[in-house]
């Protein structure tokens, strides 16, 4: 029987790429969004992977969509907690509603994503959760000071998610993907991108299909002694 993997933010970007990849390799996979129907749409009719719309930081609405899932395709072994929003500015200037928000969707998500699957994962003796992070949770960044928090506090949850579930058959791991060129990187003025790429000892981007070869290394049985690390993919852009 196919296991079954959940992609929060499954359909655009990193995540569609994860979602595609853990089909290739025969998970049957759902993938959530918040709101963006014509993407998550034309995402199904590329790959036939199921999409379902729901506000990650919302705790309800993540018990209630994952119900769904499981009922639709069955307990989830594989869960990738993906979605993740960006509320760029400097400190002075930042409001508590872009703090607010960041935290609500980076942090909280992965709360409310995990905490629903867990006791199944704990009942049935085998999970996988993946928290997809930042560099700049690693580094911390200039104008991110709400979004390298919950990045940094992702890390947390993993290395915490890990000593609760080994002895359950779960793993709990995060990814810090270095600059990726997804839509949002590469709408950056072609100027900017030159620069990033110049602080990248790899002298370029990474792929999305590199995060979500991570991915699908470490939902794999062959990780299955990897529990509570980091996995920077960064084109030695940081070195920890
Ligand atoms: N791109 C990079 O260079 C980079 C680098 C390091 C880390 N990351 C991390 O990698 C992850 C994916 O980034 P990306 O660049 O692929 O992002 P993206 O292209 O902007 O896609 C984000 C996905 O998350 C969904 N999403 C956003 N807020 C949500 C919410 N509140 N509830 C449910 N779904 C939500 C979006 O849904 P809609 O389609 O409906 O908007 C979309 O499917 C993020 O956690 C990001 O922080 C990215």
């Amino acid at each position: 029987m196919a296991r079954i993997a959940l992609v929060t933010g499954g359909s655009r970007g990193i995540g569609a790429s994860i979602s595609k990849t853990l089909q290739a390799q025969g998970y049957a996979v759902a993938a959530t969004y918040a709101g963006n129907d014509d993407a998550a749409a034309k995402f199904t009719e590329e790959t036939g992977i199921k999409t379902y719309k729901w506000n990650v930081g919302d705790y309800e609405s993540s018990q209630a969509g994952i119900a769904q899932v499981e009922a639709d395709l069955g307990p989830i072994d594989v869960v990738v907690a993906n979605a993740g929003i960006t509320r760029d500015a400097p400190f002075h200037k930042m409001t508590p509603e872009q703090w607010q928000q960041v935290i609500d969707t980076n942090l909280t998500g992965v709360f409310n994503t995990v905490h629903p699957i867990w006791p199944g994962m704990r009942e049935r003796g085998f999970g996988r959760v993946i928290v997809i992070s930042s560099i700049n949770g690693q580094k911390g960044q200039f104008g991110q000071v709400n979004y390298a928090a919950t990045k940094a506090g992702d890390l947390g949850i993993v290395k915490s998610l890990a000593q609760e579930g080994a002895a359950k058959g779960i793993t709990a791991n995060a990814i810090c993907p270095g600059y990726i060129a997804t839509e949002m990187v590469m709408a950056v003025p072609e100027k900017v991108r030159e620069k990033i790429i110049a602080g990248i000892p790899a002298g370029r981007l990474g792929e999305p299909e590199e995060i979500a070869r991570c991915v699908a290394f470490l939902a794999s049985d062959d990780a299955s002694f990897i529990n509570g690390s980091t996995i920077s993919a960064n084109g030695a852009q940081f070195v920890v």
